[in-house]
């Protein structure tokens, strides 16, 4: 890796530090808001995943912000632990209409109904780690049980422990083809009519007042996503780690039970041998999703997951030239899908490389003793951000930055480079 690409990167992200930070008073709040919009001219709310990889971002280069940037999210979860995808700060309702219509009737309401994977606990353990302050996460445990617990009651209606969605833009990659034929499209053509149908969707979800339990009930998008639930059992351990560390022993074992209880169903209803990799369900009757996309490949991140998956999803897939690992990796789609499209156009989370995700593929390659990959993977990122700036989306083959530009998350190849 160059010091000169780091160095590089450093800078844009003082950039972007500057161009999409975002602070005021919210009106009908009275809460001081702090954070970095994902993009300025694309994305001016707080999002939730976003703001997460934001923190880690921050903590390299201005700790104060990281951890303003974490109160914030947590200043936008509700009194029974909901934490919406995204939250309207100092916006007016007639601000962001699509926003709207993820969101419940209520008049004053500042966020979406929708979730996004929950990466929070890692991004506040990462944060303290960065900081060297091991008791950073005090303040955000209790908050963060809080949230654990709506997802626990809200979004897993069975005892396999996994996780719901119920829409696309839950799992954080919109418009992936893992998606396509529970969103009913067929061929190329109609990926014309899938950002319709998303709203479609957002349209009738708002009809039903995003009311999570009638809503999973409902089965119009139900799935228990591999990439959410991967962060999901992630997450849960995090917690357990957190509480442990603060003495709170009865707190650990529960997180680390379900923890184990989501792996274990991972490994059940997810894992697929014969093609060593890991297929969403969708519907009542669970049937798996076909794509190979790189949400197929994130339970590496789970420390838990057994050597033998971990070895055949980095074997097979991860470190594969002609799917995922390409001159830019990691391909968001495998190379060899019908669906892969390098350059995404109108349409994203198709077969660009995303800087966040591998972040967390980073991560699980290292806590799977993958070093040599996750160096190589770190190095591509690296030289991909510095020739490209901070895109929201990478050419997979070029490394040409595409999507919004000044784009936050894309700043977590400065905590790859070390
Ligand atoms: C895109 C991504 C989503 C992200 C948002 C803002 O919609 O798919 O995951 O939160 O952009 O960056």
């Amino acid at each position: 890796m160059r010091q000169s690409d780091v160095d590089i990167i450093r800078t844009q992200v003082e950039v972007v530090r500057r161009t999409n930070l975002r602070t005021g008073v919210d009106r009908p709040s009275g809460f001081r808001y702090t954070y970095l919009c994902p993009s300025p001219s694309e994305y001016r709310w707080q999002r939730f995943w976003d703001s997460c990889f934001h923190a880690v971002v921050m903590a390299r280069v201005d700790p104060e912000l990281a951890v303003a940037e974490l109160r914030t999210l947590i200043g936008a979860q509700e009194p029974d632990g909901f934490i919406g995808h995204i939250s309207f700060w100092g916006g007016s309702f007639f601000g962001d209409m699509w926003g709207r219509l993820q969101s419940t009737y209520a008049w004053r309401q500042q966020h979406t109904a929708l979730i996004q994977p929950p990466v929070l606990a890692q991004a506040v353990e990462r944060v303290a780690e960065l900081l060297g302050d091991a008791w950073l996460p005090t303040e955000f445990v209790e908050p963060l049980d809080r949230y654990h617990q709506w997802l626990a009651e809200h979004r897993v209606p069975d005892d396999d422990g996994l996780l719901v969605i119920i829409s696309p833009y839950e799992s954080g990659m919109d418009q992936s083809p893992t998606y396509d034929e529970i969103m009913g499209v067929r061929g190329k053509a109609g990926r014309w009519g899938l950002s319709i149908r998303d709203r479609w969707l957002d349209l009738r979800n708002t009809i039903d007042n995003y009311n999570s339990d009638k809503l999973v009930r409902a089965n119009r998008f139900r799935v228990k996503d591999a990439l959410v639930n991967a962060l999901y059992a992630d997450s849960l351990a995090t917690m357990a780690r957190l509480h442990r560390r603060h003495g709170q022993s009865r707190m650990a074992d529960g997180y680390a039970s379900r923890a184990s209880t989501v792996v274990a169903s991972l490994m059940v209803k997810l894992w697929d041998r014969s093609r060593g990799a890991f297929f969403s369900v969708y519907g009542a009757a669970e049937r798996r999703t076909e794509p190979l996309t790189v949400g197929a490949l994130m339970p590496l991140v789970v420390q838990e997951l057994p050597e033998e998956a971990a070895q055949m999803l980095v074997e097979r897939h991860i470190s594969n030239r002609e799917e995922f690992f390409l001159p830019y990796p990691v391909a968001s789609v495998a190379a060899t899908e019908k669906s892969f499209d390098p350059r995404s156009k109108g349409l994203i989370w198709r077969g660009p490389s995303w800087v966040n995700t591998n972040w967390l593929l980073w991560r699980g390659l290292g806590r799977h003793g993958f070093h040599d990959l996750a160096a190589q993977l770190a190095e591509r990122t690296v030289a991909m951000v510095a020739q490209s700036g901070l895109r929201e989306f990478y050419h997979p083959y070029t490394g040409q930055g595409l999507g919004a530009r000044n784009f936050g998350w894309s700043g977590l190849a400065l905590d790859m480079a070390g």
